[in-house]
């Protein structure tokens, strides 16, 4: 699937000398990826018939050639029509993540930044790092008051923002898996910025809290970017257009991800960024690199899962989740029952208690991963775990109650006919980041600082209570809960699977690849299904209101609280039917938008 340009590149240098930042880092010092190769497999289409079952747009679309499910049906559709157009699913999926930067400027951007996980259809896999950074100015205590109490200069301005990786990231991917053109994957979203698009009712209500929110913040020139000219809200049905953000889309497909890390655009937005208070340097944005990582892969009770590693901690929870789910044999509980839900929950007190206090970007802090990953070491943790009673988290370790999440960040998959997979999750954080646009150019700032440990021992937004491994530091990432994740079963692709929620994305890639691995369930009828979360602090369940009034009082008879929530996750995902080897697409439209698509 690796590009034609750069497979000849690479037979007339003999080397990888000359490669630009954007390929796998071979001079950081941190993991790194094999090199992909092109394999005749690769190239050749799988036979592969419809799977079972009802298409039913927008939720699930069944395909042969190729599938996408994203949160948004516009960004749905440019991805189909690059797979179509010959496409690999890493372009098809660099021109959705460009198109939901102009469709869903909630989560979907180029101000902020995420992670990609790849696998080509002949087996290897790929982890892509483009997590935002923080500015070389940064701190450790610069979100505190006089007193040491966090203040919300993490969360609310240019101040909260990291250095975005996206336009890096996504450069990254297409260099070393892109088929079409560069500019061909930018030009959807150009026009989608340009021409406008009809709002649907969510996006719509969404945009009239946030405009009002922004005002309060003393951001009106952000807002009015989100509102009709005479500064009324958008409805339903209205185009949004957004010539500023289409400008830089249009330089970026013109000129490429460097105009937007050097040169003109990037002192422009430094310079702006540093006018309205925030620290950004043009040198922070030329530094900028997106790093290839070495994934994390495992075998979980037949079945290949290829996760992200550090700096996100979603794949070492993920594998220890799954693994303290084997030791506890959980399979053999029925899927959603009180007694499946207690001993899962459980394994998510245990995993959380480790990961809050000993992740952190694997650039800047040495984590004892190799005991982390160690399915003695998750055997050993479910050896207290009482099968009648909850363990109280505070004999687990301590901490601190959780604030609600604010629900944003995106997550998209998609496949080629190749089987070609990309799970990519990506956000600003908190719902339209920082809640400001960089000046003159329509680019809303993620609010990323807030994922560091802040104050250490402090809970932040989603009430995760860190440490010192994730304290602040200059250039550093801050820890992650995205969990883009790639399953397969002998040699052949099984799902594409991943969600936003913070720290409850981890927990809902586990339960999707938990109902697929150990119940057989369908993932067009595992995604809607009630989902539950435990982080140890605060020591609750927090599940959805579809759970069933008995389950609950099961649980609460062992002694866990529950509290309902309206959501978890937005897990847009596909499966390989195992019988007919065809895509089903799933979107998680019972518990937002989105839409599925394959052909
Ligand atoms: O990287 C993280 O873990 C968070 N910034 C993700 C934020 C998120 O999922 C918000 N949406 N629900």
């Amino acid at each position: 699937m690796r590009s034609l340009r750069s497979l000849v590149a690479l037979v007339l240098v003999g080397s990888f000398a000359c490669r630009d930042a954007t390929a796998p880092d071979h001079s950081s010092g941190t993991a790194q990826a094999p090199i992909p190769s092109v394999s005749a497999e690769a190239a050749a289409p799988k036979g592969r018939a419809m799977p079972s079952g009802a298409a039913e747009a927008p939720r699930v679309a069944l395909g042969i050639h190729g599938a996408v499910s994203s949160q948004e049906e516009n960004a749905t559709d440019v991805g189909l029509a690059i797979l179509k157009k010959g496409g690999s699913a890493v372009d098809a999926a660099i021109a959705v993540g460009f198109a939901l930067a102009v469709t869903h400027p909630s989560a979907g951007n180029i101000g902020g930044g995420g992670f990609m996980v790849i696998r080509t259809s002949d087996g290897k896999a790929f982890a892509l790092d483009y997590r935002e950074m923080a500015p070389a100015a940064a701190s450790r205590d610069m979100y505190l008051d006089k007193k040491g109490n966090p203040t919300r200069g993490s969360l609310d301005g240019p101040k909260a923002a990291g250095i975005p990786g996206t336009v890096r990231g996504f450069a990254a991917a297409h260099e070393e898996f892109g088929k079409l053109p560069w500019k061909d994957l930018v030009a959807p979203a150009v026009a989608l910025a340009k021409d406008g698009f009809a709002l649907d009712e969510e996006t719509a209500g969404d945009l009239a809290r946030v405009t009002k929110k922004m005002r309060d913040l003393g951001y009106a020139d952000t807002a009015k970017l989100f509102e009709k000219a005479d500064g009324s809200a958008l409805a339903k049905g209205d185009k949004l257009v957004q010539p500023e953000l289409a400008k830089v889309l249009q330089t970026i497909a013109d000129q490429g991800a460097d105009a937007f890390y050097t040169g003109a655009l990037a002192e422009k937005m430094a310079t702006e960024v540093e006018k309205a208070g925030g620290i950004w340097k043009a040198s922070d944005l030329s530094s900028y690199k997106a790093k290839w990582r070495d994934p994390i892969v495992f075998q979980y009770r037949g079945h290949e899962i290829v996760t992200m590693p550090p700096p996100s901690a979603g794949g070492v929870v993920l594998k220890q989740l799954l693994a303290m789910s084997q030791a506890l044999q959980l399979d053999k509980q029925p899927w959603r029952g009180a007694e499946e839900v207690h001993l899962f929950s459980e394994a998510m007190r245990r995993a959380y208690a480790d990961r809050n206090l000993l992740l952190g970007d694997p650039d800047f802090v040495k984590m004892p991963l190799e005991k982390l990953l160690d399915p003695a070491y998750a055997t050993e943790r479910t050896k207290n775990i009482d099968p009648a009673h909850a363990t109280p988290s505070k004999d687990v370790s301590a901490g601190l109650p959780a604030k609600p999440e604010s629900p944003q960040t995106t997550h998209y998959s998609v496949v080629d006919e190749a089987g070609n997979a990309v799970a990519n999750t990506y956000t600003l954080n908190t719902g339209y980041g920082a809640k400001v646009a960089i000046a003159g150019t329509g680019v809303l700032l993620n609010n990323e600082m807030d994922d560091f440990a802040t104050a250490p021992g402090k809970p932040n937004v989603f009430g995760l209570v860190q440490g010192e491994a994730n304290k602040i530091e200059p250039n550093k990432r801050m820890l992650s809960s995205m969990t883009p994740t790639i399953v397969s079963k002998d040699g052949e692709l099984r799902a594409v699977l991943g969600s936003p929620g913070g720290p409850t994305i981890t927990t809902t890639v586990a339960q999707l690849t938990r109902a697929l691995v150990d119940y057989q369930v369908p993932l067009d009828k595992a995604v809607p299904a009630f989902r539950a979360h435990h982080q140890w602090m605060p020591d609750e369940i927090i599940t959805e209101q579809s759970i069933p009034n008995e389950v609950v009082a099961e649980l609460e008879k062992k002694g866990h609280k529950v509290s309902r929530r309206e959501r978890i996750g937005h897990a847009n995902c596909i499966e390989v039917d195992p019988k007919t080897r065809g895509f089903r697409a799933v979107a998680d439209t019972s518990r937002a938008n989105g839409k599925a698509a394959a052909y």
